[in-house]
């Protein structure tokens, strides 16, 4: 029987610090291999790469969230026992309730939301020389996304909401103050949604009829009874802290925007160049290094024993940078996706394979909308400068972003332009 090849370092913790996303990428490389094994924290991890591995990876017979998730992003950002760390029937219901939010009609109606806020914004813009998009779409997300989900959001509060959205996400690879400032952020929204849950049950708030905050504040689970007011707090920020970071990826497509203006032409008249262009936008640029699961039961694959219990990672960056799966990885080319179709195990930044029985991120089309949404904004309804500024990312952050924050000077609302 094969043994899996051994990352050389006896712990492999710094390294992972030091390389960021490429981690898993450059021992696949050097290794040959998409399997190889690791230390991690004193822990031993075995690193999967690849959309092979990622089809074994979302095996539920062969992979559980169960004790995968460590405490450290739990407190920050996804929330105590949220959907993303149950298995089976029960995260099957869950997760039911969240895609029932999914639906076409659904997605349409926050787009409209959201396009209003974007215009509305925009012309606050027009009154002033510079804004940075990376705060700026930070609220406009916030707003749209507590209209969307039901949530009072009064003005005098949007940016410190969303701040600490921002801050939930920005601290899944922070340590020390980064951490502090995540869990803290939590802290805040919890209470805060804890407590409009606990004025909608007594019925001092009221809810849109309809609206994802009703549906989680009424669902009842396997076991037949209610959320907790604060499992209740924890699944709608569930909802409203990833629409809040859908604008990394939108600094992310404002830099590509930037750097080939050329896009800007493609974009107003190419059929489905939106399409194209978000659909790059999140292979090439990173946001999630690699996801956790736990083997269920001692299995072989390919002769490669994985022993029950045993941390397994699945690499997301590495897995669209490999020139095998995607040529040319490391050019931004939006034109890729015109004659091709992503499998479910090939373009995996919000996970892969099924939504409805595993964990694939149930707000894929939400992302996918908003982005389309945002870039035709930017092409189409508004005109800007972007001044000298440094639109780098590191590859070692994670998260991470323009380190300017996207700049832009002068905007314009240019409506009506085709
Ligand atoms: C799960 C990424 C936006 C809701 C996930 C997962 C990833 C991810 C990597 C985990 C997949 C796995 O565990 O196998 C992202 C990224 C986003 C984004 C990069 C955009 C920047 C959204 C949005 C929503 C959302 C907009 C909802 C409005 C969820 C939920 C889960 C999830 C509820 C848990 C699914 C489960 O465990 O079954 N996302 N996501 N995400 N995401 Fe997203």
């Amino acid at each position: 029987m094969p043994t899996i090849p051994r990352d050389t370092s006896f712990d492999s913790t710094l390294d992972v610090l030091r390389e960021g996303f490429p981690f898993i990428l450059n021992r696949s490389q050097r290794y040959q291999t998409d399997i190889f094994q690791s230390r991690l924290l004193l822990q031993k991890v075995i690193c999967l790469h690849g959309p092979e591995a990622a089809e074994l990876f979302y095996n539920p017979e062969r992979f559980m969230r169960n004790g995968a998730v460590p405490r450290r992003i739990q407190t920050t950002l996804m929330g105590q026992d949220a959907v993303q760390t149950h298995d089976g029937r029960e995260h099957q219901q869950r997760k039911q309730l969240f895609m029932s939010m999914m639906n076409p009609q659904s997605v349409q109606y926050l787009m409209e939301i959201m396009a209003d806020e974007w215009r509305a914004t925009a012309h606050e813009w027009e009154q002033q020389r510079q804004v940075t998009l990376f705060a700026e779409a930070q609220d406009i997300l916030c707003r749209a996304a507590c209209a969307w989900v039901g949530v009072p959001l009064p003005e005098a509060d949007v940016r410190q909401r969303a701040q600490d959205f921002a801050l939930m996400v920005d601290a899944f690879g922070g340590v020390g103050p980064r951490h502090g400032r995540g869990k803290r952020a939590r802290t805040r929204s919890e209470r805060w949604i804890r407590d409009f849950i606990k004025e909608v049950r007594r019925g001092d708030a009221t809810v849109p009829p309809g609206s994802p905050a009703e549906a989680i504040a009424w669902f009842r689970g396997t076991d037949g009874e209610p959320f907790s007011n604060q499992m209740a707090a924890i699944e709608i920020i569930n909802l409203l802290r990833p629409i809040v970071a859908i604008t990394y990826y939108i600094a992310f497509a404002a830099k590509a925007l930037a750097e080939y203006p050329a896009y800007r032409q493609l974009l107003r008249t190419v059929p489905r160049y939106d399409h194209y262009f978000s659909q790059e936008v999140r292979r090439f640029f990173p946001f999630g290094p690699f996801l956790g699961a736990r083997v269920r039961e001692d299995f072989e694959w390919h002769g490669y024993k994985f022993p029950k219990g045993t941390l397994t990672l699945l690499d997301i960056y590495g897995t669209h940078h490999d020139a095998r799966f995607w040529p040319d990885p490391d050019t931004f080319y939006p034109e890729r996706f015109r004659d091709r179709e992503p499998t479910p195990f090939d373009l995996i930044p919000q996970g892969g394979g099924d939504y409805g029985t595993g964990h694939r991120c149930a707000g894929e089309w939400i992302t996918i909308e908003s982005l389309k949404l945002a870039v035709n904004f930017l092409t189409r309804e508004v005109e800007y400068d972007v001044p000298p500024q440094d639109l780098s990312y590191s590859l070692q952050r994670m998260p991470t972003y323009p380190k300017s924050g996207v700049v832009l000077e002068h905007v314009r609302l240019v409506v009506g332009q085709d």
